[in-house]
């Protein structure tokens, strides 16, 4: 979407709280980040194996003014030079999530500032277009993060078409899961990736689960209990487990699902451009193999950096842009919505 010359900037104040990261952004006209604040709750949450709702509630609360203050101070900004403010109402955990939708509208209201929500994998989804200047609607993501997993068809900005989702556990929850079983910790993700760089990917050959009724819908619960089903035939047998190789093939498993499911529907549809996007996408099994199958099949291939992949406000900021142009704008009632669909208001 092009804009106007003669239009002003639009500076939105971005507001992410729906998980475990603390994270506020000043994003200007959409795609040019003026400031980017994290503050992650992931030493806190280690110690119990996951994210514990009600701690994460606690620490946004105890830390997001702090936040929220040092990305307008980065930004070398002021609230009242803000265009809107705007803050992911769901979906994700209804305690933290509240503390950002109340400090978003108790905010726009004292300063008389448009409100804006956001989807959170809407964020995810724009966050592609955050070091992409020539990425424009359509195009197909595959979202892969700890609480989804959807391949999504990018129709226009705002518009989606869901192709294929999860019919059990999300990609990363799938990482955590195995993880914590070879006793990693949490979180999973990122420990799998690292242990798997010395292990060799075709060393145990895991499943891959073909979903009855759906091309492209996932399954991981399956892959998850064949890897705790070799856990436990490696433990009564006596036999020693390699974790790196085992983290190797596992990471496998789930990346020639995603891959496969992505490139047959970027066939089937027509589609030249391909993006990833949520924690899972900053996994380096998965870009290296979707930039392989993208480049066979002749596809642009479009990624964020691992940064723009989990949790944070720029996305958030990206996406409330093209909403905001479009007029979208949130009342006083803005509420958190724990199980949000994508697409929906
Ligand atoms: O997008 P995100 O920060 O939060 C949600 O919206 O869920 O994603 C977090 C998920 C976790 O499950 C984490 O283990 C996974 O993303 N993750 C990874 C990697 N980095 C984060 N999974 C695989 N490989 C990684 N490098
Ligand atoms: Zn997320």
């Amino acid at each position: 979407m092009k804009r106007n010359k003669t239009e002003e900037d639009v500076y939105i104040l971005a507001i992410e709280s729906s998980c475990d990261e603390t994270a506020a952004a000043v994003v200007k006209n959409g795609r040019q980040v003026l400031s980017n604040i994290i503050s992650s709750q992931i030493d806190l949450h280690t110690l119990y194996g996951g994210v514990v709702p009600e701690i994460a509630s606690r620490k946004h609360i105890e830390r997001i003014n702090q936040v929220i203050e040092t990305a307008l101070s980065d930004a070398g900004m002021t609230l009242e030079q803000i265009t809107a403010v705007a803050v992911t109402y769901g979906p994700g955990l209804v305690g933290a999530l509240l503390v950002g939708v109340a400090e978003a509208k108790a905010i726009a209201y004292a300063a008389d500032k448009p409100l804006v929500g956001v989807h959170h994998i809407e964020g995810h989804i724009s966050a592609n277009f955050i070091e992409h200047p020539d990425l424009e609607p359509p195009f197909i993501c595959l979202v892969v993060s700890g609480g989804h997993s959807h391949l999504v068809m990018v129709k226009n900005y705002g518009e989606f078409e869901i192709l294929g989702r999860t019919r059990d556990d999300a990609a990363g929850e799938a990482f955590d899961k195995v993880a914590r079983a070879v006793g990693l910790g949490y979180p999973g993700g990122p420990k799998i990736d690292k242990a798997a760089r010395e292990g060799d990917k075709h060393a145990i050959r895991f499943p891959r689960a073909k979903v009855d009724g759906s091309d492209y819908d996932f399954s991981f619960s399956g892959l998850k209990s064949a890897v705790l089903n070799y856990l436990n035939h490696a433990q009564m047998t006596g036999e020693e487990v390699s974790v790196p190789d085992l983290a190797a093939s596992f990471q496998y498993a789930v990346v020639d699902v995603l891959v496969t499911h992505t490139m047959e529907a970027a066939r089937a549809l027509g589609c030249g451009k391909v993006a990833i996007a949520g924690g899972v996408a900053s996994n380096s099994e998965l870009r290296s193999e979707m930039k392989k199958a993208c480049k066979k099949a002749g596809l642009t291939f479009y990624y964020p950096s691992p940064v723009f992949c989990t949790d944070n406000a720029v996305m958030i900021g990206t996406a409330a842009y093209y909403e905001y142009i479009n007029g979208v704008r949130s009342g006083w009632d803005l509420n958190a919505v724990p199980y949000l669909k994508l697409g929906e208001r």
